[in-house]
């Protein structure tokens, strides 16, 4: 069993939060409009299927996308092919497929091993029964091999429910109240999270439609700040108390707010003085660092682990929650379960498709190494990214961890709520975000929002090397300050 991961080497955070100031004190340096017309000129011409399916697509569904990390200027592109390193669109433009999916293909897209065990699946039983499938098992035995502080997993439909269900789960087993997480960090859509989102600091920014009530127990401290998190958590003690501490561990947002190395050790330590679990949400780190997940990495034990992404291998279905055998008790399944019981349920959870892709993608990724090899093109690419924004003179920001790379342009994400311009900037720097992933998929790159980049064991130094050759076709246009 594999027990490398993809981190080559830690990323300099304090020099890398020194760049991200002066980035988000400089002015933007962005492409021209004259620039960007070339490269609309660009999807009309070489795009016209794609624009075609998005005009269909926005009549009948709310802002022309389901999915929202399609890329939406000037219009969705319509992949119908997707293969390793690779996706194709409806006119056959391929582009190096950057954002996979917003994480869970570290093998590549589609890759055989799955799809294979998956048909099998499919032949036999079906993706669904409602009934004890051996996969299950297997698959949580697989994930205790891994992750030896996870005794035990309960799977579920997404990493959202994956959040709501280990919030619900720490509050019965602490019987306390409220929960902390890093601001700036997303833990999925559920109503108690969607706070803080993004831009730490920005609280209840985002959180249209949900009644104030439902945020009243969620708080977050800013990125890194453990003198905060104490005096929240004493502040807490007071009154109900502090279920759990929800955090990624290489920070929000997968690291876009990097987190220092000892930072995870240290709240471990705050949550056992307060009596308060560690919830490390691993929806993207889980197997995308190592096969032993951020824990491994960072040798800290959470009380509970949330997954998503990688445990069902990019299949549908991608959520579940490990941990202590004492705190896991109080998930206790079946109808006839009575006491003290976190409910959570699902008609598609823990199915056998999910399962069995979820079980076949671990062990292919354990065979082949493939966080290493993921890693070590993440480490390929960012030296290259950081070569260019040297060679063009340029003040944007690029780090990885392993197969994690970020590329900040705009800095939007680094916006401080408490700068006088925070209003005035935000705009336009959300603007810049757009028109570089725009720039990016023309030459031939798609990304995660032009600012993050997941790479997969598919992206082999060809494929790194072609992507640093568009993104350097993108720099070179960008004016002179
Ligand atoms: C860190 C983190 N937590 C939770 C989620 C939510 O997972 P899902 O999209 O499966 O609901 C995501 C999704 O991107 C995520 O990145």
């Amino acid at each position: 069993m594999s027990s490398s991961y993809g981190i080559s080497q830690y990323p300099d955070v304090p020099a890398i939060e020194k760049r991200l100031e002066t980035l988000t004190a400089t002015p933007i340096r962005t492409l021209t409009p004259e620039q960007l017309a070339e490269y609309h000129a660009w999807y009309e011409q070489h795009t016209p299927s794609s624009k075609r399916a998005a005009a269909e697509a926005e009549a009948v569904i709310p802002g022309g996308v389901q999915h929202n990390l399609a890329l939406n200027e000037p219009w969705p592109l319509a992949i119908t092919r997707a293969e390793g390193a690779h996706l194709h669109d409806a006119d056959g433009n391929r582009y190096i497929d950057f954002l996979q999916a917003g994480g869970p293909t570290v093998l590549g897209s589609n890759h055989p091993a799955v799809r294979e065990a998956v048909f099998d699946l499919l032949h036999e039983c079906g993706p669904v029964t409602g009934m004890l499938h051996p996969a299950e098992t297997k698959l949580a035995k697989l994930i205790h091999d891994f992750m030896p502080d996870v005794h035990k997993f309960r799977m579920l439909g997404s990493g959202t429910e994956a959040v709501m269900a280990a919030i619900r789960v720490a509050r019965a087993h602490t019987g306390k109240t409220h929960i902390i997480k890093v601001g700036g960090a997303y833990h999925g859509w559920s109503d108690q999270v969607v706070y803080g989102l993004r831009i730490p600091g920005s609280g209840s920014l985002e959180a249209a439609g949900i009644p104030a009530p439902a945020l009243a127990a969620t708080a977050e401290t800013a990125p890194g700040d453990l003198a905060a998190l104490r005096a929240k958590l004493t502040a807490n003690a007071e009154n109900g108390g502090t279920a759990a501490v929800l955090l990624e561990p290489v920070g929000p947002e997968s690291g876009t707010h990097p987190a220092h190395r000892e930072f995870n050790a240290a709240v471990r330590e705050l949550c056992d003085e307060f009596g308060t679990l560690l919830v490390f949400d691993e929806v993207v780190t889980g197997f995308r660092l190592g096969m032993g997940g951020a824990q491994g990495y960072y040798g800290v034990a959470p009380d509970l682990t949330v997954f998503g992404k990688c445990v069902a291998g990019g299949y549908p279905a991608a959520g579940g929650v490990g941990g202590r055998e004492e705190v896991m008790a109080a998930f206790a399944g079946g109808l006839t379960a009575v006491g003290k019981r976190a409910l959570t349920g699902g008609t598609l959870s823990a199915n056998p498709l999910s399962c069995t892709a979820g079980y076949a993608t671990l062990v292919e990724m354990d065979r082949q190494d493939a966080p290493a090899k993921a890693g070590a093109a993440g480490d390929r690419l960012r030296t290259g990214l950081d070569a260019l924004i040297g060679k063009y003179e340029l003040p944007y920001v690029t780090y990885n961890f392993g197969s994690i790379v970020h590329l900040h342009t705009s800095g939007v994400l680094h916006l401080s709520l408490t700068d006088p311009e925070f209003f005035d900037k935000l705009g336009p720097r959300m603007d810049m975000l757009g028109h570089m992933s725009m720039a990016f998929a023309a030459e031939g790159v798609i990304t995660l929002a032009g600012s993050r980049i997941y790479t997969s064991m598919a992206d082999t130094d060809e494929v790194v090397d072609d992507a640093l050759a568009a993104f350097e076709r993108v720099f070179a246009k960008v004016p002179a300050a």
